[in-house]
């Protein structure tokens, strides 16, 4: 089979990696020349564990090819993917799908036999139909059908969900197209992983309910992080009670400064407006954007509150910065609120990231960027920890408190725990655990 991917981005570039690694002839595009000559150098432009190797060793075996010419790649392609990006239009909080409806139209300019044209980006639902009327302009009903296919594959850890997916969506209602994405997906079948078939419609929500449902159940949990704060009780020791519930379970439970990232955010907007449209307005989900949104302001105002409440002058030292470990991305990062408001509020700020540094220098300014954990916190009054980076996680204490002014820690990401880190010697802050809330009521009484 042979199928070319539209858009040689984060998905995109996975997927059709990942396409080829099951024996697909695959040829990703891109209208970046200059990203498709790095990756026809060999070079992989995001950082994503794994991804080097089976681009490697599909452009080796002449599998994977890399293009700017969508003519050529689309031409006598089994299917045509679209997976270019889908932003949140500025001002309204739409997801903006001005580069589908182009990557549909020049599809249609070129398909010859019947094509199958799978909508890979994630779009609102209702995009499919209006990427087949495009398509439709130009085209005999003959010679495409339209499948919606979104993809569920986390940053850090995108080609083993390629690979051992939990389930693949394919939305259509051609069973002529239904046999081609059953072909391509056919390894997957052969170790029993569940594909589903729906309607257009239906694949288009499921990507949007799945994704902010998975962002509720996170904002959920730092709501009753922050009332095991005030009440004595421990947020960690709630989530594995109730995460043991398998009508519950247990991931996504970790509490800690607010989800983040390119999909989230993005796509919890995007449904909230288009249920406000459908006139079933979905008050749940626009709660957990409201509350998101605030609640990662408000870690700056703990970090100053557990730095004595005032980090005038004072140095922070802040480690990880992208929105969460094992990416480069910083797209929505708790790091972007929390940074510029401790620096707002008069901090002089340190930081290090393993893989986000460049990403970083492009969107905070005014910071030292450090070339590792322990020279970020030379000198500094509070060690912040933004990210749970594994580096992060099993850091030297002695030296630690050796290089700090004072042994401040607040961790927003709970990976130290509380009775190591009194031993330590530190004034230790984190997440929904019983220790932060004598802090919590001490604060209160102050105010
Ligand atoms: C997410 C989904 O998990 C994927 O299934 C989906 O395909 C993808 O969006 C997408 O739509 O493209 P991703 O954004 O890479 O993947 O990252 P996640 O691992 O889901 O984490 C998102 C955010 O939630 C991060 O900021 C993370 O720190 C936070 N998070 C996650 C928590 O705060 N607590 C948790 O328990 C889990």
């Amino acid at each position: 089979m042979r199928i070319a991917v539209i858009g040689s981005g984060y998905v995109g570039l996975v997927s059709g990696a990942c396409f080829s690694e099951f024996g697909v002839e695959v040829i990703c595009v891109d209208n970046d020349a200059a990203k498709i000559a790095r990756l026809q150098r060999g070079e992989i432009p995001i950082f994503e564990p794994g991804l080097d190797q089976v681009v490697q060793t599909n452009v080796a075996n002449g599998r994977l090819r890399f293009a700017t010419d969508l003519g050529t790649a689309v031409e006598g392609a089994d299917a045509v993917f679209i997976a270019v990006g889908t932003p949140s239009r500025r001002g309204d909080g739409h997801a903006d799908l001005s580069y589908v409806f182009a990557a549909a139209e020049e599809i249609a300019k070129t398909v010859k036999d019947y094509t199958v044209v799978v909508t890979k980006s994630t779009v609102p639902v209702g995009t499919g139909r209006k990427v087949a009327e495009v398509l439709r302009k130009r085209l005999p009903e003959s010679k495409f059908d339209v499948v919606s296919n979104p993809e569920f594959l986390r940053e850090g850890s995108a080609i083993e969900d390629f690979m051992r997916p939990d389930r693949v969506v394919i939305g259509t209602d051609s069973e002529r197209a239904a046999g081609v994405m059953r072909e391509l997906y056919r390894p997957l079948s052969l170790i029993e992983k569940p594909i589903l078939f729906t309607s257009l419609e239906t694949a288009e929500l499921i990507k949007y309910a799945a994704n902010s449902f998975l962002a509720t159940k996170i904002t959920f949990i730092n709501q009753i992080a922050d009332l095991c704060e005030n009440v004595g009780a421990d947020v960690q020791d709630v989530a594995r009670g109730i995460g043991l519930d398998g009508r519950i379970g247990r991931k996504f439970l970790h509490a800690g400064p607010g989800f983040g990232g390119s999909c989230f955010p993005k796509d919890c907007l995007a449904l909230v407006k288009t249920a406000q449209e459908a006139s079933a307005p979905l008050t749940i989900v626009e709660t957990v954007v409201a509350s998101n949104d605030s609640r990662k302001q408000h870690m700056a105002e703990r970090i100053i509150q557990a730095c004595g409440g005032s980090v005038k002058a004072k140095t922070i030292a802040v480690l990880g910065l992208t929105f969460k470990p094992n990416t480069d991305d910083m797209r929505d990062s708790p790091s972007l609120a929390i940074v510029p408001a401790l620096q707002q509020a008069g901090a002089t700020i340190r930081a290090f990231d393993p893989e986000g540094m460049s990403e970083a220098k492009k969107q905070l300014t005014g910071i030292t960027f450090c070339s590792g954990s322990y020279e970020t916190m030379e000198g500094a009054h509070a060690l912040v920890i933004v990210t749970e980076w594994n580096e992060f996680r099993a850091l030297d204490l002695d030296r630690v408190k050796s290089l700090l002014k004072t042994p401040t820690i607040i961790d927003l990401r709970n990976i130290y725990k509380p009775a190591d880190m009194a031993e330590a010697g530190f004034h230790y802050f984190s997440i929904g655990r019983g220790a932060a809330a004598p802090v919590r009521q001490r604060l209160q009484a102050k105010s």
